[in-house]
């Protein structure tokens, strides 16, 4: 039998790492792979009243199919996260979406055809990397340093790429690096998205879960032309099984996406919606968020103290002031995956540096999660960690 794939799925392969990391699904494994939240943390008592409320009230519009753009009452508490952070929105400035991760995949629908350039950070987020990967893109990288984009690599890029669709960015506790896009960078940015007519997709699921230093405006706080397109997430403040993202973006993107999006799936899960906005009434959303953030913040020291009395000297570590994730860089002669490899018989997952980066390369990089695992398994693993490090070291 021929199987007539398309010719986008030729190019999308199964990740070996994806391989090696399904055994983190054994509790033996201590973990520092996935981006998952703490789910100690998740208000599981609040969601059954949340429930239970939701379906006592709104039954009928919670089990049926609901508009593209989502429900107006989320739309509209959006609208009012979006004006504390600093961004005048109104509920029709925003559409609701499957995750974030929708978002990402619609923006490659509307924006990429075959051998269109996306300029992104090196590295970036590897599921936003698959999502744009689908329409054949050419990635276009970007070096970070710790403030994170370097503008004037980026402006180098753009003029050199001038017919470019669009910058990706995570500003914020970047996934994988936990750096922060700099205030000054953050004004750069739009001043030469404006010069070079570019789009700015901003993923910010992160902002929310800062535990140290002072909040930054969002990068579309200083768009005048309506260039950039923000995207966040309920994921990593409330819970990602709810599967709730949202863009906010000029009315003419919108427009593209939600013609995109009834293809994709008609609209978002309509009693997740009217969960969201019941615990959002019943219940206080940035309390929680607090909780997590202190959680987070102690695991992170956790890792970093371990770190600094376990590994080897050689290693460079990232110090993020909030989100998820530490970067570490190894000598060149050091490769990541070899090292997973051999973690995983110690009974320790994390995800090799080098699927971060579009074109390749930087096989010496490893992301840690400090989110998902207790302070003593951090510890622990840390520990093994830096043994087989040690091992492959020449230190
Ligand atoms: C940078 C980034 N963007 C988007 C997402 C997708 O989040 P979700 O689809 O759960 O909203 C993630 C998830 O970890 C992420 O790290």
């Amino acid at each position: 039998m021929s199987m007539k794939f398309s010719k986008r799925s030729d190019h999308v392969k199964a990740s070996d790492v994806r391989e090696l990391l399904k055994v983190t699904q054994n509790p033996e494994i201590i973990s520092f792979a996935g981006g998952f939240p703490a789910p100690e943390l998740f208000p599981i008592e609040e969601m059954k009243i949340v429930c239970n409320t939701v379906l006592e009230e709104q039954g009928d519009k919670a089990l049926q199919y609901s508009s593209t753009e989502g429900f107006l009452a989320l739309r509209k508490t959006i609208s009012s996260i979006m004006n504390n952070l600093g961004v005048s929105a109104f509920s029709e400035d925003i559409v609701i979406t499957s995750g974030s991760q929708q978002c990402l995949d619609l923006t490659g629908k509307i924006f990429l055809d075959e051998g269109d350039i996306v300029i992104c950070e090196s590295p970036t987020y590897l599921a936003a990397i698959s999502a744009f990967q689908c329409y054949l893109p050419r990635f276009v990288e970007v070096e970070m340093d710790d403030q994170g984009m370097k503008m004037d690599k980026l402006e180098a890029a753009l003029k050199e790429n001038s017919q470019a669709k669009f910058i990706y960015t995570i500003p914020d506790f970047q996934n994988p690096t936990g750096r922060t896009l700099s205030l000054e960078r953050r004004k750069r940015i739009v001043e030469l998205a404006n010069e070079y007519d570019m789009f700015i997709i901003e993923d910010n699921p992160y902002g929310a879960i800062r535990f140290e230093g002072n909040n930054l405006p969002p990068i579309k706080h200083f768009d005048t032309e309506g260039r950039v397109i923000y995207v966040s997430t309920f994921s990593k403040t409330l819970t990602p099984g709810l599967r709730l993202g949202w863009v906010c973006a000029n009315p003419e993107v919108l427009r593209k996406l939600v013609i995109f999006k009834q293809g994709a799936d008609l609209n978002t899960n309509s009693f997740a919606q009217l969960k969201a906005v019941k615990y959002m009434e019943l219940f206080d959303l940035e309390g929680h968020v607090s909780k997590i953030k202190e959680v987070y913040r102690k695991r992170k020291y956790a890792m970093l103290e371990a770190m600094d009395k376990h590994m080897p000297e050689y290693a460079k570590y990232t110090n993020p002031e909030g989100g998820l994730f530490i970067w570490v860089e190894l000598p060149d002669y050091i490769n990541a995956r070899e090292v997973l490899a051999k973690s995983i018989e110690n009974k320790v997952a994390f995800v090799p540096g080098g699927s971060f980066y579009p074109n390749g390369g930087h096989e010496n990089t490893m992301r840690l999660n400090f989110s998902n695992m207790p302070e003593e398994r951090i510890e622990e693993g840390i520990k093994r960690l830096a043994e087989v490090l040690k091992v492959l070291g020449r230190d």
